[in-house]
């Protein structure tokens, strides 16, 4: 055991997050009334949210909640990842950026106001700290990939820690840097917590002293010489995201004190462990549902979701990619084969859950539904 180790670390250890407040399970929806919107860009907003029965919500800092809404008449659900940190769990927030054609980002932006309601499926994801000890942080995020890091940020100094965080934002221009004055202000607050922005361009700000360009490793190395000793935690866009590994990966940062998180599920959603397996056979399975009584028979080859779909069985799912948690189920009884970006957590593998989107039976199944 190292002297990290030894130290009691309530930013790495779950139970901070479990204390005083209801867990609302991933797969459980409610509704959510909106208490305040709030414009930090241009083109971002902050929505933050009561819940229910207005009981504290249990989540780790990094989490995000899947949101359900209609649309011109479809139903559209969309992750967003909770920007308040865990320390204030009674007003869930959210911060969206608004995506040229984008359906809910618009709606959002256009629509919900303070009394406005929404559903929304619980928190999930393991884009959090919790687990890995370290004594400096190095988080990385541009765009709205700013609102993990915030949370983790934010939930770091109400904790009163006083952790080593080097937080890097990388903008287009200042104008969208998200959180800007928030960040300084949280800077002035604990003297290691150090913020650096950079932007492509000065945009309508010509004075801006701050770096332009794009984050590069002589910068990082200029601000940060010790960056290869720290937890690196990045989010952002799909480009983003692969420069920063391929410099990381350069400048020698070892990459398994790498974690990351992406918002796109189609270009750069985290790789699962390993390639699906999918037969070819035509075996068949037989799948009960124990609350139910229901039972559908499917082929191997498709994916649990797919077939309770299409056997008219309603399962909570949103991605569809194994990364929401949406489709969270306890496995009763039988094998699957599971591959997932990252929606289900080991402990939660251990109790019997499984995610019906990303699993594909392996003998005849009971579920929990
Ligand atoms: C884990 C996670 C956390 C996230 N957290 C955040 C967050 O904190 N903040 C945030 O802002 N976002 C977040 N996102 C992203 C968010 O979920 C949405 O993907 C984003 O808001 C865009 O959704 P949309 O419905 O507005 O756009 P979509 O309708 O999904 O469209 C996305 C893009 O595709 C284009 N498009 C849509 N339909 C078509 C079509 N038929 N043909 C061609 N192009 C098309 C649109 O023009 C747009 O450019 C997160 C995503 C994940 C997975
Ligand atoms: S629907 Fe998102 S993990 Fe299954």
């Amino acid at each position: 055991m190292n002297a990290i180790e030894r130290i009691v670390d309530p930013f790495t250890d779950a139970a901070t997050w479990e204390r005083g407040s209801a867990l609302w399970p991933s797969n459980q929806r409610q509704t959510l009334t909106c208490c305040r919107v709030i414009d930090e860009t241009h083109d971002v907003k902050s929505f933050a949210f009561r819940t229910d029965d207005s009981l504290p919500v249990r989540f780790e800092p990094g989490q995000f909640l899947t949101v359900c809404a209609s649309v011109a008449g479809q139903s559209v659900e969309r992750c967003y990842t909770i920007s308040s940190p865990p320390t204030r769990p009674w007003l869930l927030t959210i911060t969206v950026k608004r995506v040229p054609g984008g359906v809910m980002s618009n709606w959002l932006h256009d629509n919900l106001k303070p009394g406005g309601q929404l559903a929304a499926y619980g928190p999930s994801g393991a884009f959090t700290p919790t687990g890995t000890r370290a004594a400096k942080r190095l988080f990385l995020s541009a765009g709205s990939g700013v609102t993990p890091l915030m949370s983790m940020t934010r939930a770091s100094i109400d904790l009163g820690l006083d952790s080593d965080i080097a937080f890097v934002h990388s903008a287009r221009t200042p104008a969208d840097i998200v959180f800007r004055d928030e960040l300084r202000m949280l800077a002035k607050l604990s003297p290691r917590l150090r913020v650096f922005f950079v932007c492509e361009g000065a945009g309508d700000e010509p004075d801006w002293a701050g770096a332009t360009g794009r984050l590069s490793l002589p910068l990082l190395a200029q601000w940060l010489p010790d960056y290869a000793e720290r937890e690196v935690y990045t989010c952002g866009p799909a480009g983003y995201m692969s420069a920063v590994r391929a410099l990381l990966r350069e400048g020698g940062h070892d990459p398994e004190r790498y974690h990351q998180e992406s918002f796109d599920l189609g270009a750069d959603a985290p790789q699962a462990t390993a390639p699906p397996i999918v037969p070819t056979s035509q075996q068949t399975y037989t799948v009960k549902l124990s609350r139910s009584a229901r039972s559908f028979t499917m082929s191997a080859a498709e994916t649990v979701l797919a077939a309770a779909k299409k056997a008219g069985v309603a399962v909570p799912s949103s991605c569809s990619q194994g990364v929401c948690g949406t489709c969270k189920t306890k496995l009763l009884d039988g094998s699957v084969d599971m591959q997932h970006n990252g929606g289900i957590r080991d402990r939660e593998i251990v109790k019997g859950f499984r995610l019906l989107c990303c699993s594909r039976p392996t003998s005849d199944l009971v579920l929990e539904l």
